[in-house]
């Protein structure tokens, strides 16, 4: 099925940050994801929801490099990213948060930033500094940004608690300025209100936001709780079996009986 792109207007007079065209990935004889295509604006803010093993996570993976795709071609910011490796993608520009926290537990939250920026890095000083880890201690700069980074989520009084002993909602955002220390043009975050309690929604939402405002990257999230879906998105794409069966503002999928019909008459904004 052929799907309508809903970049914004805004976005219209560049190239989209990223553009997959037609992806399909097959794990023997099932097929994950198929036919997947969508064109994201620079800073636009779009989401992709769809019951349990729809793929969505999967979609994740092959824009990554984490998987090769079976078929279909991605672009970022207009280069094909077929053949490089997860690293190089990382560092053309698009970085990731994982459904299942990844971080370095027994690092200090301030470490952990810092793995993001040594991304971006030349591979001598990543040496350095994983040899002498008070290097970067002096290092005005790396401190400065990396606090700089902590602010965005109130995050700079803790620089130095172990990453590990934070509560879950602080890993979680933890891991999204990790992600945001690569400098993507593209951020994308896999189901980032989970485990969250309303609170921490309600501020993961206005987050969400104020890094797209402050950074000019397009956002592409996948993610459960339909209000912050309709609270932040402004395009959805809905997966059922590996494939978009709805595209549309959240207001439309939401009224969109084929989307209804994927969530077994489930009411979709029901967590
Ligand atoms: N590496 C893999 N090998 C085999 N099957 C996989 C692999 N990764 C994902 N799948 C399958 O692909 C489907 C989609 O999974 P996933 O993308 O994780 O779904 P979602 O994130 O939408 O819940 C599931 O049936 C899952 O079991
Ligand atoms: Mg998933």
């Amino acid at each position: 099925m052929e799907t309508p792109n809903l970049i914004p207007e805004r976005d219209l007079g560049s190239l989209p940050v990223l553009q997959a065209e037609r992806l399909g990935i097959d794990f023997g004889g099932l097929t994950a994801v198929d036919d997947f295509s969508i064109a994201l604006g620079r800073t636009e803010i779009s989401g992709i929801i769809g019951p349990n093993g729809a793929g969505k996570t999967t979609i994740f993976n092959l824009l990554t490099n984490v998987y090769k795709p079976t078929r279909g071609t991605i672009l970022l910011d207009g280069v094909d990213t077929a053949n490089k490796s997860m690293v190089q993608v990382n560092k053309m520009g698009i970085a990731r948060t994982f459904q299942n926290i990844r971080l370095f537990d027994k690092m200090t939250v301030a470490e952990n930033v810092l793995v993001g920026f040594t991304n971006a890095m030349s591979s001598s000083l990543v040496a350095d500094i994983l040899r002498l880890p008070s290097h970067w201690r002096q290092e005005e700069e790396f401190r400065d940004r990396t606090l700089s980074l902590l602010d965005i989520f109130g995050m700079r009084g803790l620089a130095d608690e172990t990453a590990g002993n934070l509560p879950y909602g602080a890993q979680r955002r933890l891991e999204i300025l990790r992600a945001l220390a690569t400098q993507p043009k593209v951020l994308l975050l896999d189901e980032p209100a989970a485990g969250m309690n309303p609170n921490e929604t309600e501020e993961l939402m206005s987050n969400i936001q104020l890094i797209r405002d402050e950074f000019q990257i397009a956002i592409l999230l996948i993610e459960h709780d339909m209000q912050l879906v309709s609270g932040v998105c402004e395009g959805v794409a809905v997966l059922d079996y590996g494939k978009i069966i709805s595209k549309g503002t959240p207001e439309e999928i939401q009224n969109d009986p084929r989307v209804i019909e994927a969530y077994l008459g489930k009411q979709v904004g029901v967590r």
